[in-house]
């Protein structure tokens, strides 16, 4: 059984896909099979596990690989098509055994349009009844062909209707966030919206006709990890006051308007769950600083900060030493938000 986690937050450049990349390495690092699926647009997770510095590189990685992206794959199901859906033949990820990739497309954004007339749930819905049901089935068959643990799924920013259908037939979603005032923000219309998708969900999970397509309507179960803190300056090993002042405001949002928001939604995870995870009130699952000149290596050589060797950085001596320790002070970083994600999905749910 495989288990879906949607990173999302309607707010961009909150390193979703950053963390989405960097999770699931960890996650594979740590003997989990994991498929991530790039459904932005914007196809920045593709352009990190492929080589897409070539001007033409999307457009001829498409024509060489049909198939072998999200909107190709879902086509039967969007165009009509008398075909089933089939498993996606995945992209394995250089450096990382057991994990995937689900390529993104940049027209993805073409087939949002349907998806919405289809999730409208109106009478008019015959046609387009295989829309709703099709991503999550995509998911569940391309998990199973490559026996995959982990389904980690990258989304854009915003509120529209492939943002709606991943996060709500997702079995959990997180939330990065960066210490600034538009994340806080962000997470006061999350505690609006998120119930208010999954409270669709569940309706379209009881609608006969979502019940009776091909691909039927999943019914919905979507738990909360926690967020993930991202992006802030350090100084003696602590954020600044500047950044402090934004933790403390995360907090609130979290603790006072978000998780009251969720639970009345039944989207919460038992507190001892979270305890022994290791998370307090806030769920905070990692708080984790900026990368500053390591995210150039990192990007470079299409691997995770934490894996980042000194033949990578390319530094000898004293540099080198300053260097290894933020290194591997990320790799803890990481070890434990992987561990922190087992522990809260491996509780006997489902
Ligand atoms: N911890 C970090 N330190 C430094 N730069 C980061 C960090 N996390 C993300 N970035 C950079 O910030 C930008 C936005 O991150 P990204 O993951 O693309 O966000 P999103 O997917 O939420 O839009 C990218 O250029 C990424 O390389
Ligand atoms: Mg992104």
């Amino acid at each position: 059984m495989t288990t879906k986690i949607a990173l999302f937050n309607n707010k961009g450049g909150v390193s979703k896909t950053t963390t989405c990349f960097n999770l699931g390495w960890m996650l594979a690092q740590r003997g989990k099979r994991v498929i991530m699926v790039d459904a932005d647009p914007q196809c920045n997770l593709t352009g990190m596990v492929l080589d897409l510095s070539g001007e033409d590189a999307l457009e001829e990685f498409y024509k060489a690989n049909a198939g072998r992206n999200l909107k190709d794959a879902l086509e039967p199901a969007f165009k009509s098509r008398p075909v089933p859906l089939k498993p996606v033949d995945c992209v394995p990820v250089t450096g990382r055994d057991g994990l995937f990739l689900i390529p993104g497309h940049v027209a993805l954004a073409e087939d949002e349009t349907s998806l919405g007339i289809a999730q409208q749930l109106s009478e008019s819905l015959q046609g387009l009844r295989n829309l709703p049901g099709s991503f999550s089935h995509l998911f569940e068959i391309t998990a199973e062909k490559y026996r995959a643990d982990y389904v980690l799924i990258d989304l854009s920013p915003g509120l529209g209707a492939v943002n709606q259908n991943l996060v709500a037939t997702s079995d959990y979603f997180l939330v990065p966030c960066s210490p600034d005032v538009f994340s806080v923000m962000a997470i006061d219309s999350l505690a609006r919206v998120i119930p208010r998708w999954t409270s669709w969900a569940d309706r379209a999970s009881k609608l006969d006709v979502l019940a009776e397509a091909d691909y039927p309507f999943p019914k919905p179960d979507l738990k909360f990890l926690g967020v993930i803190i991202q992006r802030f300056r350090l100084k003696n090993g602590k954020a600044t006051s500047a950044f402090q002042k934004y933790f403390e405001k995360l907090n609130s949002a979290v603790a006072e308007t978000l998780v009251p928001a969720l639970s009345g939604a039944n989207m919460m995870l038992e507190n001892s769950e979270y305890q022994n995870a290791g998370l307090d009130s806030h769920l905070v699952l990692a708080e984790i600083s900026d990368f500053n000149t390591l995210i150039a290596h990192s990007q470079q050589k299409r691997k995770p900060v934490f894996t980042l060797t000194q033949e990578d950085v390319g530094r000898g001596g004293k540099l080198w030493g300053n260097t290894e320790s933020n290194i591997l002070n990320f790799k803890k970083t990481f070890e434990e938000l992987g561990d922190r994600i087992t522990a809260l999905t491996e509780e006997a749910r489902h």
